[in-house]
């Protein structure tokens, strides 16, 4: 979730009792990992962190990786692509791995390789993610593989994480709430923009890794906001591919936060936002809005 997941915000979330994961980019500089890991302890000194790394990228860029490592995180998300070339050196490290799945047969892949947990994530979620949707996805990897599974993709309420918790989910792992948090690092334009949109507007779309020529395997699409540069490439990828001025145009928007034109991924979730708020206040909502409806679902079997 880069660049808003940086260190302040994972470093907020671990105070409150969660775990923060700091958000790396495909093109990220190495650097930028070890700053923010930085961040993160001057706020919640040893407290522990998560740091997410796309497999595909670590495959081509494995400094991302080395830099990763070295910010002694307690655990490494390798999601999109198969983790298992990277698992033992992280484990060698003594550090846990986590891998965000999209479908069993990634689930079981993930397992096979040796990673700790595994986060189902469905496609409702913000930024990349795959097709099934979160409850039919959940309920296939928890039957599929013996580790602990963790829910992702549209929780942002105590009733979400209630029906993932009674599933059988370890827990919830949770991004589009925490871009409006005070401690994200997302600009007052696009709070804005988040806060006045509603949950039919959002849109799976290669479009913007297309327009940047971001290598994404084609399988992950992102979820962002449907905007009129989506509307308008949508199903005209490789048009999009061969037009130097549609890339301009989204370099040049971006530059001016556009939003028209430039992207912000969102998930579906991003209906349930209502104010900017400082994350810990998000995290224990959502936590406390859970108890009472297990409660009251406990009590449905007398
Ligand atoms: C803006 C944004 C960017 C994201 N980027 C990444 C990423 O680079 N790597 C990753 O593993 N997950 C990424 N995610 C997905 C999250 O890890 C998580 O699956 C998702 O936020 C959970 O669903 P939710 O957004 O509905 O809460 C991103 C999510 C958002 C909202």
């Amino acid at each position: 979730m880069s660049p808003a997941a940086g260190g302040r915000l994972a470093a907020a979330l671990s105070n409150a009792g969660a775990l923060g994961i700091i958000g790396t980019g495909s093109r990220d500089a190495p650097e930028s990992i070890l700053r923010d890991a930085d961040d993160f302890r001057a706020s919640a000194g040893e407290k522990r962190f998560g740091i997410g790394l796309m497999s595909w990228a670590v495959a081509a860029r494995p400094e991302l990786l080395d830099a990763a490592i070295a910010a002694r995180p307690f655990a490494i998300s390798l999601s999109f692509g198969d983790p298992t070339p990277h698992v033992k050196k992280v484990h060698d490290a003594g550090i846990q791995v986590i891998s965000q799945v999209q479908t069993r047969a990634s689930a079981l892949v993930a397992e096979a390789a040796g990673v700790d947990l595994i986060v189902a994530q469905g496609t409702e979620a913000g930024g990349h993610t795959g097709d099934v949707g979160t409850l039919p996805l959940l309920q296939i990897v928890l039957d599929a593989v013996k580790l602990p599974v963790v829910a992702a993709g549209g929780i942002a309420t105590g009733r979400g994480l209630a029906a993932v918790l009674a599933a059988g989910a370890a827990g919830a792992w949770i991004g589009t709430p925490f871009l409006v948090a005070e401690e994200a690092r997302t600009s007052e334009r696009a709070r804005e923009r988040f806060l006045r949109s509603d949950e039919s507007q959002t849109t799976l779309t290669s479009v913007f890794d297309r327009a940047q020529d971001i290598p994404w395997p084609h399988e992950f699409r992102g979820r962002a906001l449907a905007n009129d540069f989506s509307a308008r490439w949508n199903g005209r990828e490789d048009a999009l591919s061969a037009s130097p001025d549609a890339k301009n145009e989204l370099l040049e928007q971006k530059r001016k936060e556009n939003y028209d034109v430039a992207f912000l991924y969102a998930g579906q979730s991003v209906g349930t936002l209502h104010a900017v708020r400082p994350a810990a206040d998000i995290a224990r909502e959502i936590a406390d809005g859970a108890e009472p409806l297990l409660r009251n679902a406990a009590s449905v079997l007398g």
